[in-house]
């Protein structure tokens, strides 16, 4: 079967991920979460007090970008790759509040984007990957043969992303959370380099009211027929 690149971009906890992960598993590709290493960075950050500390100095940060290693372990028994930061895994530490309340502000500094979509654009030259995060289509994958843009409305989102931080033991209010999402789609949307956008030839999917089977049957049927074209 003909191998083709998938992009997924959308906002901030419309599921991306969970339907990146469902079509490389049915398609036997590789998935590459994007998000997994902006939030490596901003953990680098937060751990070395260049933001959020008394005194923000992102610059610091930018001097020691060429010393940061940022590569996926894949792991066989949960079936994904792993974020590891200077070979320390990072998986569950990317995921806190503290560092998503961060990112994009780590997101939108100009020497941190132009390393990490070169390493996402050497990770995304061979075909067979489902790369998901805010730029793909439009910057890192312009070629993909499949673009896929997820929305959903925020206090959806927030709702889903409530659950998953309540569920793995963090102590968050609803408020909170549902202010981290609708912050971080301003400044997504927002920021100077490769703001969040849909690219031209993506198909936008709203997911608010849908279920996860549908979405996987709906989403994989465009990717066959793409793949069969
Ligand atoms: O997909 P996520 O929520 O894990 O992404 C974390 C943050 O990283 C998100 O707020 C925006 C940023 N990001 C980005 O700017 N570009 C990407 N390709 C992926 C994520």
């Amino acid at each position: 079967m003909k191998k083709i690149t998938i992009a997924i971009d959308g906002y901030s906890s419309t599921g991306k991920s969970t339907i990146a992960k469902q079509l490389a598993k049915a398609l036997g590709y590789i998935y590459i979460d994007t998000g997994a290493m902006y939030r490596a960075v901003t953990l680098f950050a937060i751990r070395n007090g260049f933001i959020g500390g008394a005194q923000d100095n992102p610059q610091a940060l930018v001097k020691l970008l060429p010393k940061l290693n940022l590569k996926f372990v894949y792991n066989e028994a949960l079936e994904f790759s792993e974020m590891y930061l200077n070979n320390e895994n990072v998986e569950d530490e990317i995921r806190t509040l503290a560092v998503s309340s961060k990112v994009s502000e780590i997101a939108a500094i100009e020497q941190v984007r132009y390393k990490l979509v070169d390493i996402q654009k050497q990770m995304g030259k061979e075909k067979g990957v489902v790369m998901d995060g805010r730029d793909i289509g439009t910057v890192v994958l312009p070629d993909a043969e499949l673009k896929l843009f997820m929305t959903a409305s925020s206090e959806k989102r927030a709702t889903r992303r409530y659950k998953e931080l309540i569920d793995k033991g963090e102590k968050v209010t609803f408020a909170e959370v549902l202010k981290n999402v609708e912050h971080r789609d301003y400044l997504d949307t927002h920021r100077e380099f490769s703001p969040l956008k849909m690219a031209e030839n993506a198909i936008e999917f709203d997911n608010s009211d849908m279920g996860l089977k549908e979405q996987f049957e709906r989403i994989y049927n465009y990717a066959i027929r793409v793949i069969e074209k």
